[in-house]
This record gives C-alpha cells, sequence and structure tokens, in this order.
C-alpha cells in the first residue's frame, strides 16, 4: 500500500517523506513545484538511500488525482500541498481559497470517489487567532482569524468535520503545528523560502550566514517576560514524526480529529536570538521595530493530547533546532540553489 503525500517537495513534507522511507512505507509524492524544487526530494532519495515514486502536479486537477488512484493503491494521504505566506495572501485571497480550500476539495472528492477516507492535513496553530489563554487545547475557539491564509485552514477543517459528520467512514486527523524550525541532521535538507523570510528562523539564519543584515525584532511591549512575541517552536522531524503517528492510529480514530503538534514551551524572539547566538557563536545584530500587524503576544501548546491520542511528543530540544538549522543554512547558503 502506498501513502500520497501532496507537497511532499516542500520544507515539512520532504522531512516526512524520508521519515515514512525510514520506516518502510511506500510513498507517492505528487507536488507542483510551485513553492519548491524536485533537488529536495533527490536528497531524501540520498539520505534514505531508497526512491520515491513523484509525479508533478496539482491537487486540482481532479482527471490527474483519478489516474493516481488508479495506478497506485493508495492506503491514506498525507495533505501538504497549499500555500502558505500569511502576507500574499492579504494581497491574493482568491488564490489563497483556490489553492487551499478548492485544491482540497477536489482532493476530498476524488478520494471520496475512489473510497479512500483517510487524510491527515496540515493545520495550523493561526486557526485559534489569539487566544484568551495559553497553553492552547484542542477545544479552545477556532476561526477567529485574521488573514486569508489563517481563514483557508480554518474553512478546510469545517470541510473535514462535515465531511465526517456526513459520511462516518471518512477519518481525518488535523494536525494544527505550532511553528516549525530546524531542519534534517545531515544538513542536506531544510527550509528554503524564496525571497525574504517572512518567519523569524530563517531570517535569524540567513543574518548569521551574511545575506541579510540584522533582524528586525517585531515590538518589545508585549506582556511577555521580555516583551517580545513568545512561541512554540517545534523540531521539523519531530513534526514529521507527528505525521507518522498519525497514520499509525487514524484507524482507530473515527471521525475528525483536532491534534495540536507543538512543544508547550514558549520562546520569546530575544530568548531564540541568544539561544541561535550561544550555539552557533554567530552575532545576530538587531533592531527593534514596531510590532507587526495581526501579531499576537503569546502562542503556546498544550500538547497533552497528541500524547495522550498519538502517543506522540516533540523529543527535541531548542539547542537541536538551532544547531541543525544552522548546520543546513551554513552548508547550503542558497538553499536548494547550492
Ligand atoms: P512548503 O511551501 O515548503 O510546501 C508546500 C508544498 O506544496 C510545496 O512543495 C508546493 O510546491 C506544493 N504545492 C502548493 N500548492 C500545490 C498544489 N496546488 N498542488 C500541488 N502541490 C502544491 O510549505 P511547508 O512549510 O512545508 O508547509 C506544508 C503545509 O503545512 C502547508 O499546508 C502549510 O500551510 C502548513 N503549515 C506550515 C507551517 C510552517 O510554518 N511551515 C505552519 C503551519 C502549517
Ligand atoms: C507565522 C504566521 C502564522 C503561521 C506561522 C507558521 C504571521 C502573522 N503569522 O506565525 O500564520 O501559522 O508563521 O510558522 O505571519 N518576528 C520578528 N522578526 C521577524 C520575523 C518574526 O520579530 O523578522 C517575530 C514575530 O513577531 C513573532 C515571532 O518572531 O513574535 C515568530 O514569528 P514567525 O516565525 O513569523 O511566526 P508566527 O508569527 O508565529
Amino acid at each position: 500500500m502506498t501513502i500520497l503525500v501532496t507537497g511532499g517537495a516542500g520544507y515539512i513534507g520532504s522531512h516526512t517523506v524520508l521519515e515514512l522511507l525510514n520506516s518502510n512505507q511506500q510513498v507517492l509524492v505528487l507536488d507542483n513545484y510551485s513553492n519548491s524544487t524536485r533537488e529536495s526530494l533527490e536528497r531524501v532519495t540520498k539520505i534514505a538511500g531508497r526512491k520515491i515514486d513523484v509525479v508533478r502536479g496539482d491537487i486540482r486537477d481532479a482527471s490527474l488525482l483519478k489516474s493516481i488512484f488508479s495506478s497506485y493503491s493508495v492506503s491514506s494521504v498525507v495533505h501538504f500541498a497549499g500555500l502558505k505566506s500569511v502576507g500574499e495572501s492579504v494581497e491574493k485571497p482568491l488564490e489563497y481559497y483556490d489553492n487551499n480550500v478548492v485544491g482540497t476539495r477536489v482532493l476530498l472528492d476524488v478520494m471520496n470517489s475512489f473510497g479512500l477516507k483517510k487524510i491527515v492535513f496540515s493545520s495550523s496553530a493561526t486557526v485559534y487567532g489569539d487566544p484568551a489563554e495559553v497553553p492552547i487545547r484542542e477545544g479552545f475557539p477556532t476561526g477567529a482569524t485574521t488573514n486569508p491564509y489563517g481563514t483557508s485552514k480554518h474553512f478546510v477543517e469545517r470541510m473535514l468535520m462535515d465531511l465526517c459528520t456526513a459520511d462516518p467512514k471518512w477519518h481525518a486527523i488535523s494536525l494544527r503545528y505550532f511553528n516549525p524550525v530546524g531542519a534534517h541532521s545531515s544538513g542536506l535538507i531544510g527550509e528554503d523560502p524564496n525571497d525574504i523570510p517572512n518567519n523569524l528562523m530563517p531570517y535569524v539564519s540567513q543574518v548569521a550566514v551574511g545575506k541579510l543584515k540584522e533582524l528586525s525584532v517585531f515590538g518589545n511591549d508585549y506582556s511577555t517576560h521580555d516583551g517580545t512575541g513568545v512561541r512554540d517552536y517545534i523540531h521539523v522531524v519531530d513534526l514529521a514524526l507527528g505525521h507518522l503517528a498519525a497514520l499509525n492510529k487514524i484507524e482507530s480514530l473515527s471521525g475528525f480529529t483536532a491534534v495540536n503538534l507543538g512543544t508547550g514551551k514558549g520562546h520569546s524572539v530575544l530568548d531564540m536570538v541568544q539561544a541561535f547566538e550561544n550555539i552557533t557563536g554567530k552575532k545576530i545584530p538587531y533592531k527593534i521595530v514596531s510590532r507587526r500587524p495581526g501579531d499576537i503576544a503569546i502562542c503556546y501548546a498544550d500538547p497533552s493530547y497528541a500524547e495522550k491520542i498519538l502517543a506522540w511528543k516533540a523529543t527535541r530540544g531548542l539547542s537541536d533546532m538551532i544547531r541543525d538549522t544552522w548546520n543546513w543554512q551554513s552548508k547550503n547558503p542558497n538553499g536548494y540553489k547550492g
């Protein structure tokens, strides 16, 4: 049986494909390379010492999906494919709703017609909006999102819930990621943002490697221990293993299940800068600027439900995250471009 991984050439997808191969699963990747290149999968093949079947194409292409499900015996789908830039989603909302929501609807529709009813979906802590308290538990309200990207994740979760209500044969696990960082310890695969990174860790590592001059810290007047934003950073390999845990349990979890994937620990922007400097020995020049619109002060998970229901918990700490980010960035200053 094969696991179809949509968006498998991307940052989290490539790490998950590697862990699937390491656990002897058959994997088929479907990716349109809109935010990735074939090189990530070449490197996954190199690390795993195993070949991966890859189809270049779009999740919105129903006839392509039909031909995939006709040719392969697919047992479950791990669905990463989608667009993920918050700022871009504000400028191009229809592209986000088309890719993320319509794309998932097409995928679910074709899966349904083939009787394939098991999906693990890449959701985000962004569905909680600005939570009333932390740590965040799965039962907290969702949907008060502040941008089309976040709303698209919420819509997909609603679609999955409604589908599971309509047809009890469906099994959908929505993994709500907190802040994925780091890279595989080989330094061969990692996060390779196009243009200037929006997220903290890729920005910091590009400052460290000399590609960017200094970090702008978005606000130091939040009510946190040092005034800067606090987040739950999770190592991408722990996150990848969370998908394997979800696949292991999916048969026994009927209906829709939402699960936080985080560590339960919050670190501020300045904590991250300090830790990065300590671990890498690199100086990270920074300046304090005004808050970024849409940002919240504190966001970290209560990860206990993941441990209970998936028998999974994150085992890698901040020093692993930073060491592996730096290993990847210093070996690949221009990402997959060399
Ligand atoms: P990524 O951009 O590196 O990977 C997404 C992959 O999907 C890319 O390889 C891209 O080419 C592909 N893709 C996009 N649209 C497609 C389409 N219509 N058809 C086929 N392939 C398509 O992003 P990532 O960081 O690996 O994130 C993976 C998933 O996790 C996304 O759905 C993202 O929204 C979600 N997520 C990411 C984060 C994060 O911080 N990275 C946090 C929460 C949730
Ligand atoms: C961002 C997205 C969120 C997405 C998440 C995935 C926004 C508004 N939100 O969340 O939807 O699910 O990524 O990882 O983009 N920071 C700086 N300077 C920088 C970059 C970031 O100070 O150059 C700060 C931010 O203000 C925040 C922290 O670093 O306090 C983390 O930021 P980031 O990595 O962008 O993640 P989120 O804001 O949590």
